[in-house]
């Protein structure tokens, strides 16, 4: 009975199946289960296909297996001449050295850049020759690109009366040194670089800065003219010879003389802090100061420090003779040669030779007018203790601490001592004016008895 209950309630279930409008299986909502990896399953009334998703071939046809197609081993030059084919699963991606780029998204060709396109990229004067993957500035005659092809062309000067020896004003032991600096400017500015390179050149350079300080030492009575010829001659000289240098950091210390050079060459404008630091000073700037105007970026920049140990003792050249330094003397050049009000000041900081409380008061070497001097404009002490002074300079040149003429510490108790004797003094000269009117008072009776007396006489006659 209850069988035929049962048989009777699946029959009435399967009638009311028929009535309805056949429902399809969707059998793609177990898609892997179904079709396998990397396939996509499609549904159709009653039935379903595979198909290989792309990137995927379908290897065996029965078995349906979709397996990774190598596109970089099935199609040769898919990312063409240049390009390096990196398969990956499903995909692949070109990849393009430096110099080229993909003409479309990442799975294209890889085409030369042809940077002679870009607004100036040899400079006013230079001419760009596009090559596959790279390029080069062929500078006019006159103009130089530091012996690195692909900076810009910048206008080079050979002719400055610093680097050729004005005759009378020949610095000692720099001849070998500015016929090869002269030499080697002629060369740049012709693109005909061979020679002694840059490192060679600025270890000559502080050689000859030595040799001149030791000579300075042992004379002790050059002229300021020749400390100016100096100074320019080391200015000028580092301008030609840091874009020729081939580390980004270099550095060359002897014995009286050091110098530390950092170099970029970045395609744009580096930017952010940069400190430089020897001995006796450290050196904190931006790479933004050292480029300057950012619009002709040459292509390089760089900062340079270099300190005179013993230019102190040039002591007695100058126009005041109670002028002394309390540190060394430090040149500070920047690519950027537009540095006589430099919107960001640098700063300084200046170990002091002795320790000491003296006031130091910050100076660079000028020589706008005359000979030149050590004067204190556009430098001041931002902060500074018995060994350090920090100086804060909104241009660039040669820079030191000047010994001050007050003394710090002993002010207060001279100020004590100066109080007591100006007391003391001053009672004395209330007490002798006193003394003297009283004095005078007294003499002018005694005078005028005299003449009394004279006219007495005169009268007796
Ligand atoms: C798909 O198949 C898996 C494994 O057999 C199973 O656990 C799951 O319940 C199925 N899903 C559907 C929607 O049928
Ligand atoms: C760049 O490469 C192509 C193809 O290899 C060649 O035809 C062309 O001369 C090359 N161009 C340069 C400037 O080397
Ligand atoms: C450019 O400079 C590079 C690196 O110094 C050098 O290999 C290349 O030969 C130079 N190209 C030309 C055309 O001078
Ligand atoms: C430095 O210069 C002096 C004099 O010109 C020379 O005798 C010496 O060899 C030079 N030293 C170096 C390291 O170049
Ligand atoms: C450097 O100083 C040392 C010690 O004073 C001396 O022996 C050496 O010869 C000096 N070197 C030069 C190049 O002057
Ligand atoms: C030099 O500096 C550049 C960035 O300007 C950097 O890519 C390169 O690695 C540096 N080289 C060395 C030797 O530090
Ligand atoms: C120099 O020092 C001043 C004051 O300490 C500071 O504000 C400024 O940022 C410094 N400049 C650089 C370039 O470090
Ligand atoms: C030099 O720099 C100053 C300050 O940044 C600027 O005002 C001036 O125009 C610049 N001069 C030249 C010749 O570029
Ligand atoms: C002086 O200042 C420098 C730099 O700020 C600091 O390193 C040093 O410790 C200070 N010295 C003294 C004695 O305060």
């Amino acid at each position: 009975m209850g069988a035929i209950l049962f048989l009777l309630i699946l029959a009435l279930l399967k009638d009311h199946g028929h009535g309805a409008p056949q429902k399809d299986i969707d059998e793609c909502s177990n898609n892997s289960l179904i079709c396998g990896d990397n396939s996509a399953c499609f549904n159709t009334v009653g039935s379903y296909y595979c198909e290989c998703l792309p990137g995927f071939m379908d290897v065996a046809g029965a078995t349906r297996q979709c397996l990774d197609i190598e596109e970089c081993v099935e199609y040769q030059h898919i990312c063409g001449e240049w390009g390096t084919c990196l398969n990956q699963v499903g995909s692949y991606l070109c990849q393009c050295p430096n110099g080229f780029r993909n003409t479309g998204d990442g799975q294209t060709q890889c085409v030369d850049i042809n940077e002679c396109k870009i607004d100036r990229v040899c400079g006013k004067r230079g001419i760009c020759q596009n090559l596959n993957g790279s390029y080069w500035c062929q500078c006019s005659a006159g103009f130089t690109n530091f012996g690195n092809n692909q900076t810009k062309c910048v206008e080079l000067n050979c002719d400055q009366d610093e680097t050729q020896g004005t005759p009378g004003q020949t610095l000692p032991g720099f001849d070998h040194f500015l016929s090869l600096l002269r030499n080697n400017c002629l060369m740049l500015s012709k693109s005909t670089l061979s020679g002694p390179t840059g490192n060679v050149l600025l270890t000559l350079l502080v050689n000859a800065t030595d040799v001149l300080q030791l000579g300075l030492q042992s004379n002790g009575h050059r002229s300021s003219s020749e400390v100016t010829s100096l100074l320019r001659t080391v200015e000028i000289s580092i301008r030609l010879i840091a874009p020729q240098l081939t580390e980004n950091v270099t550095r060359i210390e002897t014995n009286h003389t050091e110098a530390e050079i950092m170099v970029r060459r970045d395609q744009t404008p580096p930017e952010g802090p940069v400190s430089l630091t020897n001995e006796n000073t450290q050196l904190d700037t931006t790479w933004e100061t050292a480029v300057g105007d950012y619009q002709n970026y040459p292509g390089f920049a760089f900062v340079v420090l270099l300190s005179y140990k013993n230019l102190d003792t040039l002591k007695d050249s100058f126009s005041h003779q109670s002028q002394q330094l309390m540190s060394s003397a430090v040149t500070v050049s920047v690519s950027n040669s537009n540095t006589t009000n430099l919107p960001q000041p640098v700063n300084l900081t200046f170990n002091h030779l002795q320790s000491s409380d003296v006031d130091s008061t910050c100076v660079y070497w000028s020589d706008e007018n005359g000979p030149g001097e050590w004067s204190g404009q556009g430098c001041t002490s931002v902060m500074s203790n018995s060994t350090h002074t920090v100086c804060s300079c909104n241009h660039l040149s040669t820079f030191a601490l000047l010994k001050g003429i007050h003394q710090k510490k002993e002010s207060g108790q001279l100020s004590v001592v100066m109080w007591v004797g100006i007391s003391v003094a001053l009672a004395f000269v209330v007490l002798s004016l006193i003394m003297s009117l009283w004095c005078r008072n007294f003499s002018r009776k005694r005078r005028g008895g005299h003449r009394l007396q004279q006219d007495i006489q005169l009268y007796s006659k």
